[in-house]
């Protein structure tokens, strides 16, 4: 079919275009179709109903089947999560607290141990996570890069890739038929799940990531053009879209080649602001200009693929004063988020997703130079999975948004001011509807308390210093109307045969909800502390919020609203996160007491609810008429009906009597029985490399020159790309010898060990780069030591180990993944011997774990990591160790765990000792690679152990490979269990397939 280009204008009327692919497979027969847009409900939760959809766009919001979508996404990313049951567990938290849609990026080197080599199984299972997204009724952004960055070694380039021609992030050719590779397997999968065909719920998807080089050029611009092209040949039909670094205005639509496609391109935009910042308005209705953000594509709506949920952390804690992440969520908290999210909903963005919302564990070899193994981030959702405080204004805003469709389509209005002029105040109003919203934003140091008089607002409210705070008026709730409310609200909803809505408000703040009532109606309180007055045609509602827990009022009459009762139900943020709207086929229900809802299911006059509860808690829900029974878990409750339409239940917290534990029911371990072993054999002049790889090449593609003459002695070359890797060399002429000097390159905290002739020679530590050498792509040190006289031993053998922590990201398109990893240079002071080199890093990649779970260790390259590996030979010994010693010592133990099956216990492994002591650990749970501890770098102690890896149930193995420095006394000091975090419910959790030796 031809393609239809057609104008429309943006910000003004009711056509607007969809988009949709017709046909299946591979076709490529686009549909545009012109709706018009009804101001009706949002689309309800999305499904794989095996029906046709269009997705659309205006410069307003998006349009799905032509009806307006506010997207408020949140990211996690399921490489940060190696527990495929999991991920529903922080969906459903998701979906809980108010996103409408996860943003997800897949990381090509997590897929792809080698060129050719795509592996989407276990706990690389894409397809599962999007089915267990479309499951939780999730959309999707997916975000398959090439290049995503996102804090992953190689910004997502697999290590492979670093020793391959061509420049990565052009339109080189080579480079291209990798990516297409990539794509392919990538595509295969998400085209089974495209919401436009009713198989799944990918909603949006983009290519690359903040690409800012060669804008201008072919070789950027073709690149751009290809990446579009495949994709859409992959069978791809809904909206493309880039994310541009800091608001460029780059690949705007038209900006380039498309093949005509204008209507299937999304301009977006992320932004991290600083804490100490005055939120830019960088929305359609922002100042413009080339850092105006969403003014740069005025016909596609306001689109943020990523705002900062929190911040990531370096090693050392350089971003946070070593505080952590506690320091991320205590400096961009809830306050921090509402006041950002509200500025960014007041300058028209209706696509918005928060990056991150559960950040999760960089296992593994995923880290960046730049971070160390927790990516907690300090989201709103914590590594442990916890539900944060951090959550209530996505709650609120979330649940808002899906629920109240005015927000889908707001202009700018005229600009009113608040009585005391230090408030920004921006005004909004919906064209269709004539509703009124006011983002109120205080950016002082202290609290103002003031009023609106032009909005005709004239009671006082209060906006917390660097907060902000959503007003309404004229807004139809239900049948009846809302005159203005010095409380947000928070959601409307149809429950049976109630209107209800919701209020929040700061905690102790007196609120006003003032409702239009030509008559006066017939108001009943659930609570004690409401109060009302009717005067002159209007409703006027006091109540102080948050005293007592929930406030409930029920109006009756009142000349609107036919015969449904308006219920508004008032809440301060710790209230209103436990009340969790949920739409089922046969009618909404709206719960409050647990801390999580997961589902709820109508079954005749029973409501199935399942969900956690961290303490005893009354439990209230309204639903269908009719509604008479309630099961909690699968346990039926004792309940009552209230006056409020609602049926009450308790959940009391008593030890033993379930659906409530008691949380002191969680008994962990002390971790004892421990054996252990030294290794690095490497390291012994007889030692048998004869396996090893030589090291001869002479060439290579790095971005590290080769040194004179050869050989390349860069790990990548010779395939091996993460972890630790041993180099042996043998010298001959080399009885004068008086010194080496080893020039190598790492990521941050890397280091080098070597012998001569067995005998240690010393540890180098890479310094910690600077902001100069980070700019150069690579992290380069040289390590000389003096050498001892020779013992006889002929040839000599040189034994060095590198670890060499991550490649470089290539954020400037620079190739900088290929900057050499391991030694990259060799010189001797004292003769000339010759040198003959060979090279051991990790062995083929576990077919299950993947390859990033191991380097080039003995132990590893042994199987000492494996659970079933035979340690009983090894010596036992207790912690706290103070050995002195360079090189590498295993400690190996089992625990077992018996938590109850309905307990979701989050358990996490701590280390601590002597800040002195130069040593680092890789844990290993069940021979998955947990991360690194660096004891005397810090900043992270406590390692997340992810349920499904972790047998909560049975029996685990722990293997901590020790690598000491030699310099200082070396532990494990105290390692040690800890609960991080327990709640009744939790998702089923299949065990994460842990193969032995
Ligand atoms: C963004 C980037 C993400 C991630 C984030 C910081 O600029 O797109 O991939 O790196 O910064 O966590």
């Amino acid at each position: 079919m031809e393609l239809s280009r057609r104008t429309f204008s943006a910000l003004a009327g009711t056509t607007a275009l969809g988009f949709a692919l017709s046909g299946s497979g591979g076709e490529t027969t686009r549909a545009y179709a012109s709706h018009s847009v009804p101001t009706g409900p949002a689309p309800g939760a999305p499904a794989a109903d095996r029906a046709r959809h269009t997705v659309g766009f205006d410069g307003y919001s998006l349009l799905v089947d032509g009806r307006r979508l506010v997207l408020w996404s949140g990211e996690m990313h399921p490489f940060r999560l190696p527990s495929p049951s999991l991920w529903r567990d922080v969906l459903q938290k998701m979906r809980a607290h108010g996103f409408n849609a996860v943003s997800v990026y897949v990381a090509w080197n997590y897929h792809s141990p080698g060129p050719g080599q795509y592996d989407f199984t276990g706990v690389r299972d894409l397809d599962l996570f999007l089915r267990t997204a479309t499951e939780t009724g999730l959309y999707v952004i997916l975000r398959p890069g090439p290049y995503i960055n996102a804090e992953v070694d190689g910004g997502g380039f697999p290590g492979w890739l670093t020793a391959t021609a061509g420049r990565a992030r052009t339109s080189d050719p080579t480079y291209l038929s990798y990516v297409d590779e990539w794509l392919t397997a990538v595509n295969a999968i998400a085209a089974r799940h495209l919401f436009t065909r009713g198989r799944g719920t990918v909603l949006l998807y983009q290519i690359e990531n903040e690409y800012d080089a060669f804008v201008d050029e072919p070789l950027g611009q073709d690149y751009m053009s290809h990446l579009y092209k495949k994709v859409r040949a992959d069978g791809i039909d809904v909206p493309l879209f880039h994310n541009d670094k800091g608001r460029n205005g780059y690949w705007a639509p038209g900006s380039f080649n498309t093949g005509g496609e204008e209507h299937g391109w999304l301009y977006g935009f992320d932004g991290y602001p600083d804490p100490g910042e005055v939120p830019p308005d960088w929305g359609h209705f922002g100042e413009g200009g080339i850092k105006g953000g969403a003014t740069a594509s005025p016909r596609t709506p306001g689109f943020i693929p990523e705002f900062g949920g929190g911040w990531f952390d370096s090693w050392g804690g350089a971003t946070f004063d070593g505080k952590g992440y506690a320091e991320a969520r205590y400096s961009r908290d809830a306050a921090y988020e509402r006041r950002f999210q509200l500025t960014n909903l007041a300058n028209g963005i209706t696509v918005h997703n928060v990056y991150m919302t559960f950040g999760g564990t960089s296992w593994g070899w995923l880290p960046a130079p730049q971070v160390y193994t927790s990516y907690d981030y300090g989201a709103a959702i914590d590594e442990a999975r916890r539900q944060t405080p951090k959550l209530a204004p996505t709650h609120q805003l979330g649940h808002l948004l899906r629920t109240v469709p005015d927000f889908a389509k707001l202009d700018r209005a005229d600009p009113v001011r608040a009585a005391d002029e230090r408030l920004k105040v921006y005004h909004l109003t919906n064209p269709d509807t004539g509703s009124h919203v006011y983002v109120v934003r205080n950016d002082t140091d202290a609290p103002i308390t003031t009023t609106i008089p032009d909005a005709g607002i004239d009671v006082a409210f209060t906006v917390a210093a660097h907060d902000a705070r959503l007003f309404t008026a004229n807004l139809q709730l239900g049948g009846r109307t809302l005159k203005f409310a010095t409380a947000q609200p928070m959601m409307c909803l149809k429950v049976g045969r109630l209107d209800v809505a919701v209020f929040t408000a700061p905690h102790g703040e007196m609120a006003q909800v003032l409702l239009q009532c030509p008559e006066e109606p017939l108001v009943t309180r659930g609570d004690a502390e409401p109060a009302w007055n009717y005067d002159l045609g209007v409703l006027r509602i006091t109540t102080p919020i948050g005293v007592g827990g929930l406030a409930r009022v029920r109006i009756e009459g009142g000349g609107t609203g036919g015969d449904t009762p308006l219920l508004l139900i008032f809440a301060d943020d710790p209230g209103a996160l436990r009340l969790f709207p949920f739409d089922t086929p046969t009618g909404t229900v709206l719960v409050y007491g647990p801390s999580l809802l997961r589902e709820a299911r109508l079954d005749g006059v029973t409501a199935h609810l399942t969900g956690d509860t961290v303490e005893g808690t009354g439990l209230e829900v309204w639903g269908p008429r009719g509604l008479g029974q309630i099961t909690w878990n699968g346990r039926p409750l004792r309940t009552s009906i209230t006056p409020m339409g609602s049926l009450r239940a308790e959940m009391p917290a008593v030890p033993g009597q379930l659906p409530i534990p008691a949380v002191g029911e969680v008994r962990l371990p002390a971790l004892d029985g421990w054996r252990s072993r030294t290794e690095n054999f490497e390291v012994l002049p007889d030692y048998d490399d004869s396996g090893w790889t030589p090291a001869d090449r002479t060439g290579s593609y790095s971005l590290t020159p080769v040194p004179k003459g050869g050989p390349v002695l860069f790990a990548d070359d010779y395939g091996f790309h993460y972890g630790d890797v041993w180099y042996r060399g043998r010298l001959t002429d080399a009885a004068d010898l008086e010194s080496v000097s080893l020039t190598y390159s790492t990521g941050t905290q890397g280091l080098l060990m070597a012998w001569l002739d067995g005998e240690p020679l010393g540890t180098h530590r890479m310094p910690v780069p600077d902001k100069s050498t980070v700019r150069k792509g690579s992290w380069t040190a040289t390590a000389t030591f003096d050498t001892p006289p020779p013992t006889g031993q002929s040839p000599r053998v040189l034994s060095v180990l590198v670890r060499r922590m991550a490649h470089d990201m290539d954020g400037r398109s620079a190739d900088s993944h290929k900057a050499a990893r391991g030694l990259t240079g060799v010189s001797f002071k004292g003769g000339s011997p010759k040198a003959r080199w060979r090279i051991q890093g990790e062995t083929a990649p576990d077919p299950v774990r993947g390859p990033l779970n191991n380097g080039g260790l003995y132990g590893e390259r042994k199987g000492w990591h494996l659970p079933g590996f035979a340690e009983e030979h090894w010596e036992p010994a207790e912690l706290p160790r103070a050995d002195r010693r360079q090189g590498v010592t295993w400690y190996r133990t089992t625990f077992r765990l018996a938590v109850d099956a309905d307990i979701d216990a989050s358990v996490g492994l701590v280390l601590d000792d002597d800040p002195k002591r130069a040593y680092r650990v890789q844990i290993f749970l069940n021979g998955w690679n947990m991360g690194q501890y660096i004891n005397d770098v810090g900043p992270q102690h406590t390692f997340v152990l992810p349920n499904g890896i972790l047998r909560t149930r049975g029996t685990n193995t722990l293997a901590l490979a020790v690598l000491s420095d030699g310099t200082t006394e070396s532990g494990p000091g105290d390692v040690r269990l800890r609960l991080l975090g327990t709640s009744a419910g939790g998702v089923p959790v299949a065990p994460v397939p842990a193969p032995g030796r």
